[in-house]
């Protein structure tokens, strides 16, 4: 059977994640592995109901509150989907995990980190991507991306399109911060180039970390 790997993608609004995420599952599968892509918030039944709360811009959140639902929702998606894919031999991409959790509640919102590490664990029962690729875009670029993908479908922004550009480049120096606090794990990719280009990137890393762990 071939080895499960664990692959996350991360960044700030806007900065393409999910479409890569989708690109890169079905490059994978192509060549014949089983994938699974998902997401976070959500990915299971009890986490998309998580995330309509944590996303609503009406509901307003303490801090706390905010963090212990996200987690919530990753102690369950690791739990129900992650790990049991892995298990099975897939590779699991998933859009958004711990780390976004260390960028937004702790570098954006001012979560004391120490803590915050130690909650992390919890939730992902020591769960560490194999790989983490964040897609590195500048704030403002990514919020005019996401408004006006909210405009073209007539949504209103969630309750973090909505926080201030200075909330937005606190969390994109968070993930620059981990990247450099992790270099062997995470790898930046400039986001600001076209969608073939960035996959392109995307794919030659992954494929190195194949031949690293599944020569
Ligand atoms: P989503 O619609 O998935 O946005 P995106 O396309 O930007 O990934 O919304 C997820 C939002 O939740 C996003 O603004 C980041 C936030 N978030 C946190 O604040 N902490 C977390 O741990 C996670 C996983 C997401």
């Amino acid at each position: 059977m071939a080895k499960g790997l664990f692959i996350t993608l991360e960044g700030v609004e806007g900065s393409g994640k999910t479409t890569q995420a989708a690109i890169l599952g079905d490059m994978l599968r192509q060549t014949g592995r089983r994938v699974t892509v998902t997401h976070e918030p959500g990915g299971t039944r009890a986490g998309e109901t998580i995330r309509a709360i944590f996303l609503d811009p009406a509901v307003s959140l303490d801090v706390a509150a905010e963090l212990l639902l996200v987690l919530a929702d990753r102690a369950q998606h690791v739990r129900e989907k992650l790990r049991p894919a892995i298990a099975r031999g897939e590779i699991v991409i998933s859009d958004r995990y711990s780390d976004s959790t260390t960028a937004y509640q702790g570098y954006g919102r001012g979560f004391d980190l120490k803590l915050l590490g130690e909650l992390n664990r919890l939730a992902s029962d020591g769960m560490t991507p194999d790989l983490t690729i964040v897609l590195d875009l500048q704030v403002e670029k990514g919020l005019e991306r996401t408004r006006a993908r909210a405009r073209g479908t007539g949504r209103g922004s969630d309750r973090f399109e909505g926080e201030r550009a200075e909330f937005h480049r606190k969390v994109r120096d968070g993930f620059l911060a981990i990247a450099k606090a992790e270099p062997e794990r995470v790898i930046v990719l400039d986001a600001d180039r076209p969608i073939e280009i960035v996959s392109a990137e995307i794919r030659r890393a992954v494929d190195d970390l194949i031949k690293r762990l599944c020569p």
